[in-house]
């Protein structure tokens, strides 16, 4: 189908989010053995970073409704932030190797349902949608139920249990590790009779990955949106390069980060904001004296 859509040019993406340029703080970077974290605007980061260096970009923005973060507005009107997420992905798209995964974390709200799906369309013009993953965080399946399912609120709407995780590449064509990123056979007569090498599987396009138990805010950081480390650590096996660079411009308390230290990954974090660059800094320090 013919695309009337056009790649953004970068120079018009950063004038598309004046906010943010004014509010950028100066840009600050330390590292944690092979972990780079870099205090500052994406945009403008990114920007400068080379092209193509980059082998994967696992990362969850904003998602524009209104989460309470230390500085970050998380609500501004629609077109804005649909072209300010665009620009993000056009200056990922530069600093992204020819083979490289973008894994784009994100979801709506029940009643503002439409807008990961905007976004992804608007993304056409820049990337192909090789694999639409659903992170689940909660699943009832006959006779049990894992994960943490919320009180029931609402006569309209059901509980929101997923999330999306896009995965976007420049032609659809990039190789994957889909046994590095896999599960055992349960019926283990089908590795030889499937003809399988070893005890491993696809995972396929639902990654049950549910968050730890925790009894307070200051254990998840005191942050509204993190991930569990397993999500970015399946999409960097599943990429499946040795000695990958692994980027997270919307880095947050480093999660990222950290799956790149449990993988041998070499990461590079990016956040604007200086608290969660502590929380990171700190995050990231404890996993590599433990
Ligand atoms: C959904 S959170 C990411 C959480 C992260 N995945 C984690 O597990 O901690 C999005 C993050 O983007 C940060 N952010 C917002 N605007 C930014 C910008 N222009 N440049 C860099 N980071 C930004 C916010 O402060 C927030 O921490």
């Amino acid at each position: 189908m013919k695309r009337t859509s056009r790649v953004p040019d970068l120079a018009e993406t950063e004038k598309a989010a004046p906010e943010v340029q004014a509010r950028a703080p100066r840009t600050r970077r330390y590292h944690v053995g092979q972990q780079e974290i870099i205090q500052g605007d994406c945009l403008r980061i990114l920007k400068r970073m080379k092209p193509e260096s980059v082998d994967l970009v696992v990362t969850s923005p904003p998602y524009n409704i209104g989460l309470g973060y230390r500085s970050y507005q998380d609500r501004r009107a629609e077109d804005d932030y649909l072209d300010w997420m665009v620009g993000v992905a056009a200056a990922v798209r530069r600093v992204l190797r020819p083979d490289g995964s973008f894994f784009l974390n994100i979801a709506g709200t029940s009643a503002e349902p439409w807008l990961p799906f905007e976004l992804v369309v608007r993304l056409r013009a820049l990337f192909a949608l090789q694999n639409h993953i659903s992170w689940v965080k909660s699943i009832a399946v006959p006779g049990d139920s894992f994960g943490h399912f919320k009180p029931v609120n609402s006569g309209r709407y059901l509980n929101r249990n997923h999330e999306h995780l896009f995965h976007l590449t420049l032609h659809g064509d990039v190789q994957l590790n889909r046994l590095a990123a896999g599960v055992p056979f349960k019926d283990k007569s089908n590795i030889a009779r499937r003809g399988h090498a070893q005890d491993q599987r696809c995972r396929g396009d639902t990654w049950f990955v549910p968050y730890e138990t925790v009894r307070d805010r200051e254990q998840k950081f005191n942050h509204p949106g993190t991930f569990p480390v397993q999500l970015p650590e399946l999409c960097i096996r599943l990429h499946g390069r040795p000695d990958p660079v692994v980027l997270d411009p919307f880095m947050g308390t480093g999660t990222t980060l950290l799956a790149a230290h449990r993988t041998g990954a070499r990461g590079i974090g990016i956040e604007i904001d200086p608290d969660y660059v502590t929380i990171a800094r700190r995050r990231l320090k404890d996993a590599a004296v433990s």
